[in-house]
């Protein structure tokens, strides 16, 4: 048995569609109710549903021997599992965004970025050479240049809308992001032909996307 951390949400979604595409029975993620461990297939997967950043710990603890994660979070979290497979689902864009019209870079004040992920904006504004203080804000960081604690967010953008709606616009795309499955290195080892056989189904799927 594998057992794979699933980030709930968005990339749940994807990832559902997936392992049903490959052909495992996915009954028990439908109406799951509180439930947050569910068996998936016959037996050879059991998913845990679990919070972007706890997929990493319980994968890199080895509790879970994969999981499946935005590409955002395993840029701000790091650590050290390895990065198997693109999913190609859950695609959006890391990008430096703020009001419509402002220029983030004009002047010489002491700029602030407002963000989910302290650790991505502070080595993307080193890269440009710029020293920012970061502000760590937990959800909708798009208020956060509307109440002027911020001069820019640095976040992920999927449709725009979001940011449309609040009179924001894209400043710099930093990177693209997407649904990753990462593994545990000692799990691969001990369960090799079990993971061999899940990523060739779920390769299948994936190539003729
Ligand atoms: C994410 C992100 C943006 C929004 C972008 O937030 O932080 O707020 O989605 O999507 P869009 O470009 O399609 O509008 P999420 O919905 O995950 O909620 P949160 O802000 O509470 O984290």
């Amino acid at each position: 048995m594998i057992r794979i951390a699933l980030t709930k949400g968005r990339i749940e979604e994807g990832a559902v569609e997936l392992l049903r595409a490959a052909g495992y029975d996915c009954t028990a993620l439908v109406d799951k109710g509180r439930r947050l461990l569910f068996p998936v297939g016959d037996g050879d997967i059991e998913v845990v549903l679990a919070k972007a950043a706890d997929v990493i710990t319980y994968a890199e603890h080895g509790v879970c021997d994969a999981g499946v994660v935005g590409a955002d979070t395993l840029m701000e979290h790091g650590g050290g599992l390895y990065e198997l497979m693109d999913l190609k689902f859950g695609k959006c864009r890391f990008c430096l965004a703020g009001i419509k019209g402002k220029n983030f870079y004009n002047g010489y004040s002491h700029k602030v970025i407002a963000t989910k992920y302290p650790n991505v904006a502070k080595k993307y504004m080193h890269s440009r050479g710029i020293d920012v203080e970061v502000v760590k804000i937990e959800g909708s960081v798009e208020l956060a240049p509307l109440l002027s604690l911020a001069d820019a967010i640095v976040d992920i953008v999927e449709t725009g809308n979001t940011l449309l709606a609040n009179g924001l616009e894209i400043y710099e795309e930093i990177a693209p992001v997407s649904a990753r499955f990462v593994v545990n290195p000692a799990s691969l080892k001990l369960k090799k032909p079990e993971f061999d056989h899940l990523l060739d189904r779920l390769n299948s799927v994936i190539e003729k996307k």
